[in-house]
């Protein structure tokens, strides 16, 4: 493979952008509020930083460094780092490109969603009612034309490549992202009720304290991240040699947890905006509603009594969600795509057409039979697959790549890691700790 013609990221702020757009989506700016509302609050804060801390940043390295290293899709970075195990580390590649592409399949019928909510609340400003029901009322149609809608955005980015496609949408979202939070936030914070959901989530209750809460937490941090699926094993191999590995990970994580920490100062004082708005956010028996009846009917129903503001918020607050949304599905998308153009050599737009059109027809197949496949596909890759897959990758990289190639390839970019406290607790951690914390993951979970 000629490596010269790889794209590559023309910034290291436009690779940890694009990073921390993969790692940043719905996981954190969903997921992590809403298991945060169910357990304790800041308790579930606290477990959580703990976990991006010692578990997955230290993957988050793993991952990184094996794709730089290989400079190649994720089969061809693994058989270089295992060139004796060739069959094993086409397995683990085959099953990481794989699996993202599930992940994708049922990630873009809920992006699809967030299309009709952001359309539909546009739609509601000029007083189109119908639009609006069909947009964001469920039905089969619906759900998989806003699911090729999202799609075809998705392909489209990824057809024009990692500079001009990945890194660029990146780029510009990212920041885009940013401001929508703050206006968000700034405007939930003076609205009756949000001190209460923000006292929820800074005040730690500690009743709330469990092995499975440790263990949700840990899943959290390691869906958050992206990792276990290749996605960032393909970020890595399209760094160039001058980038601190160590750091520029933890400027990835420090973004990605940043951002959980900042949806969670909006989502938990917007539900209790919403419940102070006469909107339930409780079930009967005290629990918090499921995450998709809150984002997608609870929200709607607050903004909906908030009047034309309201409806305003809501167009700003799914434009964020589609945003992280998008973000996250490119980087999924990258891994088939770069596994197919360097292993099959085909244009880059004749594998995004072919793949793109395959992960629709997988979600069509879930949209088609809804009540069956939903759940269970997000059951299948997120819980079991995604550990599984990063086990073997914290595997290879601990045991099976050799010591000295880690160090080399790690001191392109940080010269001095070996006098560093880096150095001496890594790789004995990845070896040994890693794998420990996710077979715990995997055998609670
Ligand atoms: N890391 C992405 C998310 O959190 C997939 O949604």
């Amino acid at each position: 493979m000629a490596v010269s013609s790889r794209g590559h990221f023309s910034s290291r702020l436009g690779f940890i952008l694009a990073a921390a757009g993969s790692a940043v989506g719905l996981g954190n700016i969903w997921g992590f509020p809403t298991q945060a509302a169910s357990n304790g609050g800041a308790l579930f804060l606290i477990i959580y930083l703990l976990m991006v801390f010692l578990l997955a940043y230290p993957m988050l390295v793993a991952e990184l460094t094996v794709g730089r290293y290989g400079q190649s899709n994720p089969i061809r970075s693994l058989k270089s780092v295992w060139p004796n195990g060739k069959a094993g580390a086409i397995a683990v590649g085959v099953a990481g490109m794989v699996v993202v592409s599930l992940i994708l399949s049922f990630y873009a019928i809920v992006a699809g969603w967030l299309v009709g909510s952001f359309a539909g609340s546009g739609l509601e400003l000029v007083g189109a009612s119908d639009a609006v029901s069909w947009l964001t009322g469920f039905s089969t149609p619906r759900n998989l034309i806003l699911m090729v809608v999202f799609m075809l955005m998705t392909m489209y980015v990824v057809q024009s490549g990692v500079t001009d496609g990945i890194e660029k949408w990146s780029s510009r979202l990212m920041p885009i992202l940013f401001v929508l939070f703050v206006l968000l936030i700034g405007y939930i914070f003076t609205q009756p009720g949000a001190m209460e959901g923000l006292k929820m989530y800074l005040v730690p209750d500690f009743d709330h304290f469990s092995a499975e809460v440790v263990v949700s937490a840990m899943g959290q941090a390691f869906f958050s991240l992206s990792l276990g699926v290749c996605a960032m094993m393909v970020y890595g191999s399209y760094l160039n040699k001058e980038a601190n590995l160590p750091k520029t990970a933890a400027q990835v994580a420090c973004v990605d947890t940043g951002v959980a920490f900042i949806a969670g100062l909006l989502i938990l004082p917007a539900m209790f905006v919403a419940k102070h708005n006469g909107v339930e956010i409780f079930s009967d028996s005290g629990e918090l509603l499921s995450s998709d009846t809150l984002v997608f009917q609870v929200l709607p129903a607050m903004f909906h009594s908030m009047g034309t503001i309201g409806e305003l918020i809501s167009v700003l607050f799914f434009a964020v969600m589609l945003i992280a949304a998008l973000t996250s599905s490119i980087s999924m998308l990258e891994v088939p795509v770069a596994v197919a153009i360097e292993e099959l050599n085909q244009s880059r737009k004749l594998a995004v057409s072919w793949i793109g059109a395959i992960i629709m027809v997988i979600s069509g197949i879930i949209v088609f039979n809804f009540g069956d496949l939903f759940g269970l596909v997000i059951k299948l890759t997120t819980v079991y697959a995604q550990p599984i897959i990063g086990l073997f990758i914290t595997l290879i990289a601990g045991w099976v790549w050799h010591r000295n190639q880690v160090l080399k390839e790690l001191k392109q970019g940080y010269p001095e890691i070996e006098q560093g406290l880096f150095w001496k607790i890594w790789p004995t951690y990845v070896r040994v700790v890693c794998p420990i914390l996710m077979v715990m993951v995997f055998f609670f979970s």
